[in-house]
């Protein structure tokens, strides 16, 4: 069943995180849906401009309404990631999304609202919820790159001007985060003290961090020994800190990356002992289990494992 994140995040705020998770292609999907039906728990799929242009909007679309039928007991969210205002339209007005993300984070303070606030009204009169950006992160996102010194932090303050002025759904925030493999050095991690100086302002209200892959030691490793060439000082957010993380308000947590490691490891291990093989389906097969693993042990780490029914009874309108 779609559901919008608003739905999903009125019963998780506070318990538990919900997994996002960027789509491309059909075993992308099918080792999605499995891993959350062994977890039972709710999940959000995300598309990017990118992933458009690659699959193509329909193919993805009958992709996610085939997946929905071969998994009927599955609820989730089917989400624009880092949208422009041109494509958050196509998204509302195709019916199909039922939430979009409005990124003008790159614009100043002002354009910024004024462009979230008329997706919002676009949106809300359809039923489609919202998420918006306030800050920036670091790395590669979309075609926009942006350096580590000009990353800057959601400044609490705004972040309420911001949500109480646009009437978004949720936000995300740039709280030390970054896309991609290589997001920290040294001791850097995420800035706990400043979520929860975001919370303090803005109580009950959604956050979502970006850039939370995990990007394991173990997963680099194999892939540079099966012929990768990734920087084996690459280190993402510990999974652990989700839990932290949560009760300071964060709701939804942003991964694609380490579906790519995991992608990226299958294949190369796959045709580095079977240089003989030449049938798809043998790598493609491995992958879809070790993406459903993938996708039950994140759950855990999010704290979203077995909540599926708790889910289903409150959009059933009962208590939790
Ligand atoms: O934040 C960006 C996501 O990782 C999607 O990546 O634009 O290459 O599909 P993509
Ligand atoms: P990662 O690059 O850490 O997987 O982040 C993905 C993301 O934020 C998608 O919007
Ligand atoms: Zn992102």
């Amino acid at each position: 069943m779609i559901v919008t994140t608003a739905d999903l995040f009125k019963v998780a705020y506070g318990k538990f995180a919900v997994g996002a998770y960027n789509i491309n292609n059909m075993e992308q999907a099918l080792g999605l849906f499995e891993g959350h039906a062994r977890a039972e728990a709710p999940f959000i799929i995300q598309i990017s401009r990118g992933a458009r242009a690659y699959a193509g909007v329909k193919m993805l679309e009958n992709i996610i309404k085939a997946a929905e039928e071969m998994y009927p007991d599955a609820i989730f969210a089917v989400h624009l990631d880092h949208g422009t205002e041109e494509v958050c339209y196509e998204c509302i007005d195709s019916g199909f999304y039922s939430s979009v993300m409005i990124d003008a984070s790159h614009e100043p303070f002002e354009e910024n609202i004024a462009i979230t606030r008329r997706v919002v009204e676009r949106a809300h009169a359809k039923g489609v919820s919202v998420e918006a950006e306030l800050g920036m992160l670091g790395g590669v996102e979309e075609d926009i790159e942006v350096d580590e010194k000009h990353a800057m932090l959601t400044d609490p303050d705004e972040a309420k001007e911001f949500v109480e002025r646009t009437g978004c759904d949720s936000l995300a925030v740039a709280i030390g985060t970054s896309h991609g493999a290589y997001k920290f050095k040294g001791k850097q991690g995420l800035h706990f003290d400043r979520i929860a100086a975001i919370q303090e302002r803005l109580p009950g209200f959604p956050l979502v961090m970006h850039g939370s892959s995990s990007v394991p030691r173990e997963e680099v490793e194999r892939i540079n020994a099966a012929g990768g060439k990734l920087d084996p000082s690459a280190r993402g957010v510990d999974a652990n800190e989700f839990a932290k993380a949560i009760p300071l308000g964060v709701t939804k947590v942003n991964i694609d990356t380490d579906g790519r490691l995991v992608w990226m490891r299958v294949h190369r291990e796959h045709f580095r002992d079977h240089p003989e093989n030449f049938d798809f389906r043998k790598p493609g097969k491995v992958f879809i289990e070790e993406y459903a693993k993938f996708i039950e042990h994140k759950s855990e780490k999010l704290l979203s494992k077995g909540k599926l029914e708790m889910v289903r009874q409150a959009l059933a309108g009962q208590a939790v």
